[in-house]
């Protein structure tokens, strides 16, 4: 029975992640799938780093074109960040038939469209569950669990680091550089963090969930965004003498076809069940015409979470190459009516 081959682009807090599921859940996706599943050869940026887990420095390469160009390696599991290279791999490997798994909602809030596009051309895959709210299945949730309702509205904390850092800030009065500190250290925080702080990471898994729930593309620059970098100890100290906690939120909202996003810090009275999502947990409201009010909870950052999502997207990925299907589940259709169109 032929192993299915990975290409893995990074081995940080994710890809270690993937790494170790893939290995120690290899009866499960056995199981799942029927064949075994092989990591062949890993993207890094430093072959000599320590690493968490180990694997031979021959599966490690600094050439992206030793996965990409390689025909035995049936899917590319995209856990490196960055927009422009990594939009030009993930073409590379979509246009040599590799299917897709990336946890990048920078560029799936930019260029998801492109890229649907290419794995769609390509008779391939492109899953991205990992990208917003890390273990949570949130998109399958919207594109499969509530294909048959009409979404009205979504409200949520999408947004670990930010989360984190205002859970410790109120419950200890920590400093904030001091728990953004530890947010990094805990590798929930995007590389560059300023992303989470100013409320843009946010802003992009709100783009994402909103073209997904709402089947319409919004792009990033509709969403009207603010962050948490203004927030002191003393404001969160105020709120909480007054019985209010302040959360990140994004907010999308469907009124007769038009559609406000945003994202911004708000005070939440303390019954709310928003207020008790604490530390780099996330939690999504979704409100549908038909099926009332749902809300979907559980970790939205962090290594074996978000890379649950990932290999789950793989398993996704391994049936529908065994039945010889692809864009079921996950993979979005294109909308071609824009916000902007829709709002004229
Ligand atoms: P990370 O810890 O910084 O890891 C990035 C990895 O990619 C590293 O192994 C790095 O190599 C490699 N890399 C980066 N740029 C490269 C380049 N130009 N060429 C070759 N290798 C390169 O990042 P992460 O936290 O795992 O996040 C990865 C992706 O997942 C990002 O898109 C992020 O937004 C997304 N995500 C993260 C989380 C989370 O909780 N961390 C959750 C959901 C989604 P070296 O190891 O050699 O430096
Ligand atoms: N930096 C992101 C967060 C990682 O803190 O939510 C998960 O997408």
């Amino acid at each position: 029975m032929k192993a299915i081959s990975i290409g893995l682009l990074g081995l940080g807090t994710v890809g270690t992640g993937v790494v170790k599921i893939i290995e120690n859940h290899q009866d499960k996706l056995m199981h799942q799938v029927g064949c075994p599943v092989q990591i062949k050869k890993v993207l890094v940026k430093d072959i000599d780093k320590q690493r968490d887990v180990s694997l031979n420095r021959e599966m490690l390469t600094t050439n992206p074109n030793d996965i990409l160009q390689d025909p035995e390696i049936d899917v590319v599991i995209e856990v490196m960040g960055g927009v422009e290279d990594t939009r030009q791999h993930l073409l590379s490997a979509l246009n040599n038939k590799k299917h897709v798994v990336t946890a990048n909602k920078d560029l799936m809030a930019l260029y998801g469209s492109e890229l649907l596009t290419a794995a769609s051309d390509n008779g391939c895959d492109l899953f991205y569950e990992a990208s917003v709210a890390g273990g949570i299945p949130i998109l399958r949730g919207l594109v499969d669990g509530l294909a048959s309702d009409r979404i009205t509205k979504m409200m949520g904390i999408v947004n670990g680091t930010t989360n984190f850092i205002l859970t410790k800030m109120a419950q200890d009065g920590s400093a904030y550089e001091e728990v953004l500190k530890e947010a990094q250290d805990l590798g929930f925080a995007e590389s560059d963090p300023t992303a989470d702080v100013e409320g843009l990471d946010a802003a992009r898994k709100m783009a994402i969930l909103s073209t997904l729930g709402f089947s319409m593309k919004i792009d990033l620059d509709d969403v009207k965004v603010k962050g948490i970098t203004d927030i002191t100890e003393e404001d969160l100290e105020y709120g909480k003498q007054l019985g209010y906690t302040m959360k990140l939120i994004g907010i999308a909202d469907l009124d007769d076809d038009k559609v406000e996003v945003s994202v911004q810090p708000t005070f939440l009275v303390e019954s709310h069940p928003l207020a008790s999502v604490h530390n780099e947990y996330n939690a999504v409201y979704v409100y549908g015409e038909a099926v009332g009010e749902t809300m979907f909870y559980g970790p939205g950052a962090g290594s074996l979470p978000t890379a649950t999502a990932i290999v789950s997207d793989l398993v996704g990925v391994m049936k529908n190459m065994r039945l010889g299907v692809n864009g079921t589940s996950a993979v979005t259709p294109q909308y071609p009516k824009k916000l902007k169109e829709a709002h004229e």
